[in-house]
C-alpha cells in the first residue's frame, strides 16, 4: 500500500524562498522508499524552477489550480496542459481555499478535473464541510454532493484519482479532526466514490492541521492513505518531523 505525503505550500513563500526549500527537500527526500509518494504543490510562479529541483531527486510537483481552457484570452489563468508540460504530475482541484475565498463552484471543480485528466494530470480532489454544515449534522450530504458534482461523466480511462478529505474548519486553525471521525469521513468517501467509478481504487488522504505529533494517528487508519499538509510543508524541520514519524 502506497502513502501519500502531499505537500500544499499555498501562497506562503516566494520565488527564492520556494526554491530554498526545495533544495532542501531534494537533499532529505531523495531516496525515500519506495512504497512512498512525495509531490509538493508550489506557487505557480515558482513551479517550474521548483519542479527542477525536485525532479532530480524523485519528488513530484504539480499545482494549486488550473484553468480548464487549453489557451486564450484568460488574464490571469494557466491550464492543465500547460502545467503538464512543465513536467507535473498531480493537480490539486477544489482545494476549500478556492472554493470559499474565491468562490470555485462545484460546475468549476468538474471542469477543471476534466481539464486535468485530458492533459494527463492526477487530480487531487479536495472535499470536506464547513463549520456551520458539520454543526447542522450536514457533512455527508455536502461531502458527497461535491464528489458526485466533481465526478459523474468523467472519462477515468486509467486509474487515477485521489481524493483529500478536508474539514474546512480543521484548515490552518490547528484544531484538528479526530482521527477516528477523519476515517469515518474516508471510509465514506471510498465507498461513494466506487458507486460511481467502480473500476478506480481511490487513495484518500487527510488534511487538515496535520503535525508531526499527530501525523501517525491519520495514517494508522485502514481508509486514510496519506496526508495533505499546508502550514507544517512549507517549513523543513515540520515537514522532516512528519514525514520522519511516518515512514
Ligand atoms: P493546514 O492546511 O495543514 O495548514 O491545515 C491543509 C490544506 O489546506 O491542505
Amino acid at each position: 500500500m502506497k502513502k501519500y505525503f502531499f505537500a500544499n505550500w499555498k501562497m506562503y513563500l516566494d520565488f527564492n524562498e520556494s526554491l530554498a526549500l526545495a533544495q532542501s527537500y531534494a537533499e532529505n527526500f531523495f531516496d525515500l522508499p519506495e512504497d512512498v509518494v512525495m509531490s509538493v504543490f508550489p506557487s505557480s510562479l515558482s513551479l517550474a524552477a521548483v519542479g527542477d529541483t525536485l525532479a532530480q531527486a524523485g519528488v513530484s510537483y504539480g499545482p494549486q489550480n488550473l484553468y480548464w481552457v487549453e489557451k486564450g484570452g484568460y488574464t490571469g489563468e494557466v491550464s492543465a496542459n500547460m502545467y503538464k508540460a512543465v513536467g507535473c504530475e498531480y493537480t490539486l482541484v477544489g482545494h476549500s481555499e478556492r472554493r470559499h475565498l474565491f468562490g470555485e463552484t462545484n460546475d468549476d471543480v468538474k471542469n477543471k478535473i476534466t481539464a486535468a485528466l485530458a492533459a494527463g494530470l492526477t487530480p487531487v480532489l479536495c472535499v470536506g464541510e464547513t463549520q456551520a454544515q458539520r454543526e447542522k449534522g450536514d457533512q455527508d450530504l455536502v461531502v458527497k454532493e461535491q464528489l458526485d458534482q466533481a465526478l459523474k461523466d468523467q472519462n477515468f480511462s486509467e486509474n487515477k484519482l485521489i481524493v483529500a478529505y478536508e474539514p474546512v474548519w480543521a484548515i490552518g486553525t490547528g484544531e484538528n479532526c479526530s482521527a477516528v471521525s477523519a476515517e469515518h469521513m474516508a471510509e465514506k468517501i471510498k465507498t461513494w466514490v466506487k458507486e460511481l467509478l467502480p473500476n478506480l481504487d481511490t487513495p484518500v488522504l487527510y488534511g487538515g492541521s496535520v503535525r508531526a505529533e499527530n501525523v501517525s494517528e491519520y495514517l494508522k487508519q485502514n481508509n486514510i492513505a496519506g496526508v495533505l499538509v499546508g502550514g507544517a510543508s512549507a517549513k523543513i524541520t515540520d515537514w522532516q518531523g512528519i514525514v520522519k514519524n511516518s515512514v
